[in-house]
């Protein structure tokens, strides 16, 4: 892509020198009115699974095979979780356009690698080179059966192949137009998203463009009571869609990306990774989550609590991890949500806020 690689880590500075400069949590970015979307979902920005350690696989997979960029942030925020008693050994992030993979390495089992039940969605403006690179780097890689295209998908094609991780994580890769990145207004061109201020802090351009979508196994029978948590917890109004497995319940986030939760007819198991969302509408999302009992500290960040209203607000972000039917109270399943205020300093688009009306 050739950018200008001096102009990602002034901006990793800038978004450090400027949290804080929003005291409200409570910032909200509109979205288009023509996306039909109802949705305070804003962006589904990263996929947190750990990894025993950074060895050649996992460089060479997720770096050099995949096209994932490395954020300058990481070592700082390892150091910061560290000092609170974190037991992560080191940290990678990965950034994937606006998106991100976060990878802790060397926590204690059984906590060592982890996996989503399901696949991620990334999306390449070159997939012709990303076929080259994966070869290049010895990573096997398939086509996708046609029954489990997802080919509808704004803006963005049928998958083009699949591959897995060294731990595990699969992945769908899914070809674009041109050199654009995902933000939470939808496809953007990476040079004009870059003049408006938007971008993560890596050290070089990622090769891939974004992350459309993480679909997650869930129970059958599970997908009307998500749907109902959504709509209780964030006001956010998912589709139901027939997959090639079951029942979907496809929850919109922000104007091009989607969390999708697959029916499948067996246990599914939880290992503990989780994603990151920021949100507009924080402080509603925060009491109508401790309304139902939910709001969970993860004791692998003991720095970050959030047993009150005023905890969640100065973190700018709170956890859930029992997705609960708020009809009826029944866990559906786990999986940890990290519900970030726009306020939070790692927001991609911090500076559409500065032009959002009072
Ligand atoms: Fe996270």
């Amino acid at each position: 892509m050739g950018a200008d690689s001096s102009k990602f880590v002034d901006f990793a500075t800038q978004l450090c020198l400027s949290r804080g400069k929003h005291a409200l949590p409570d910032l909200d970015l509109q979205l288009p009115n023509e996306s039909a979307r109802t949705t305070t979902l804003i962006s589904l920005e990263h996929l947190n699974v750990n990894v025993p350690e950074w060895d050649s696989a996992n460089d060479r997979f997720w770096l050099k095979a995949m096209g994932l960029a490395l954020d300058s942030r990481a070592q700082g925020v390892c150091q910061t979780v560290q000092s609170a008693g974190g037991s992560l050994k080191g940290l990678v992030w990965a950034n994937a356009g606006l998106q991100q993979i976060h990878m802790p390495l060397g926590e204690p089992p059984p906590m060592e690698a982890q996996k989503p039940p399901g696949v991620v969605g990334l999306a390449y403006a070159d997939i012709m080179g990303l076929r080259a690179t994966l070869r290049e780097a010895g990573v096997n890689f398939s086509p996708v059966p046609l029954k489990d295209q997802m080919s509808n998908l704004q803006g963005v094609g049928p998958v083009a192949l699949q591959c897995t991780s060294p731990t595990g994580v699969k992945i769908y890769a899914h070809g674009i137009r041109s050199e654009t990145w995902l933000t939470p207004r939808g496809w953007m061109d990476c040079t004009a998203a870059r003049d408006q201020g938007l971008g993560l802090p890596s050290e070089e351009a990622s090769q891939c463009m974004g992350m459309p979508y993480i679909r997650l196994q869930c129970p059958v029978g599970s997908t009307e009571g998500l749907a109902r948590f959504y709509k209780h917890v964030f006001d956010t109004q998912s589709e139901f869609r027939q997959g090639a497995e079951g029942l979907e319940c496809w929850v919109p986030i922000g104007v091009g990306q989607w969390l999708i939760y697959q029916e499948i007819a067996a246990e599914v198991p939880y290992d503990g990774y989780h994603i990151a969302i920021y949100v507009n509408r924080f402080v509603s999302a925060y009491r109508a989550a401790r309304g139902l009992g939910i709001v969970w500290n993860n004791p692998r960040f003991p720095n970050l609590t959030y047993d009150s209203e005023d905890d969640a607000i100065r973190h700018h972000e709170f956890r859930i991890l029992k997705m609960v039917d708020p009809e009826s109270s029944q866990v559906l399943c786990e999986v940890e949500h990290e519900i970030r205020a726009l306020s939070h300093g790692g927001f991609c688009a911090k500076a559409w806020l500065e032009q959002e009306p009072a």
